[in-house]
């Protein structure tokens, strides 16, 4: 959470008035996503599992004088996906983004994965993603637009060994983007997917170092990337600036997957 409006390239206005709801967003990739949000203007809903953590978040956001309402929220919960929909509607009137960035992994070689690993990752990664996705329809038909943007992975489009439940996971979100894009685009909601490659933050300091090292030789870039360059791309694709594209996947991996 580094970068400052100053130096953003985009408008400090270009969100204002928007409302987004940012999933996943008391650290990492989505605790940026919220802040790069509401440094362009928009109203910005935190939700994680710990009220605790996105309430945090939320203080310091506050403290810069920017307009966000922490929610504690499990997304692979359904109750809660409604809850948080609704008390996003009474408090801001309605939703104008989407951000389904919340995301575990429990990695594992397939033939050793326990069922409650693969049910975990699938019931948060992508049945919450549906879950969010299938809230937010109703408020964004009946206003004629929206922005629902899902973070995926380049895991989803390559397929990683040990991952075979996020792979499948972050795949599907893919296609969940591509039936959802194609079901409401008549109706000025435009849905697309981000597919970071390594990113630094808790989920990747996980790896050991050798193979972090292994993984570097494979970006063109040469760098792991940034939760901000995520960031950026989020709001590059809740900007009227991508009004014209729905139903793809936007990579932001330095090269490593092409
Ligand atoms: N880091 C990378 O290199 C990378 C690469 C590709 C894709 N991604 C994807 O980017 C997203 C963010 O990753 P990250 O690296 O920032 O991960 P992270 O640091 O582990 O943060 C994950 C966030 O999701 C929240 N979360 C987890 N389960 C949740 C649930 N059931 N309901 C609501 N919130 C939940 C966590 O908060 P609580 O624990 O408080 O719930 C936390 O805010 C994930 O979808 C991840 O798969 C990351």
């Amino acid at each position: 959470m580094s970068e400052t409006t100053e130096q953003s390239a985009f408008k400090a206005d270009v969100l204002s008035g928007k409302t987004a709801i940012v999933t996943g967003a008391s650290r990492g990739i989505g605790a940026a996503i919220a802040q790069k949000l509401c440094e362009v203007g928009a109203n910005v809903v935190l939700c994680s599992r710990s009220a605790d953590a996105v309430g945090q978040i939320a203080d310091t956001l506050h403290g810069k004088g920017y307009t966000v309402l922490p929610m504690a929220a499990d997304i692979s919960e359904k109750a809660d996906v409604e809850t948080l929909i609704k008390k996003t509607i009474s408090q801001f009137s309605h939703i104008d983004i989407l951000v389904n960035n919340a995301g575990i992994t429990r990695d594992m070689l397939l033939m050793r994965l326990k069922d409650e690993d693969w049910d975990a990752v699938l019931q948060t990664n992508l049945t919450g993603t549906m879950y969010c996705t299938r809230a937010v329809l109703r408020p964004m038909i009946r206003q004629r637009s929206g922005r629902i943007i899902n973070i995926s992975s380049v895991v989803g489009l390559a397929g990683n060994a040990g991952q075979a439940n996020y792979a499948a996971a972050k795949a599907g979100i893919i296609g969940l983007t591509k039936a959802t894009a194609k079901e409401v685009g008549a109706r000025g909601i435009t849905v697309n997917a981000i597919a970071p490659g390594f990113i630094t933050t808790d989920m990747t300091a996980q790896i050991p170092e050798q193979s972090q090292q292994q993984l570097l030789e494979l970006i063109p870039l040469r760098e792991f990337g940034h939760p901000e360059d995520v960031a950026a791309a989020v709001c590059f694709l809740a900007s009227d600036a991508a009004r014209y594209i729905t139903g793809q996947t936007l990579q932001v991996d330095g090269g490593m997957v092409m």
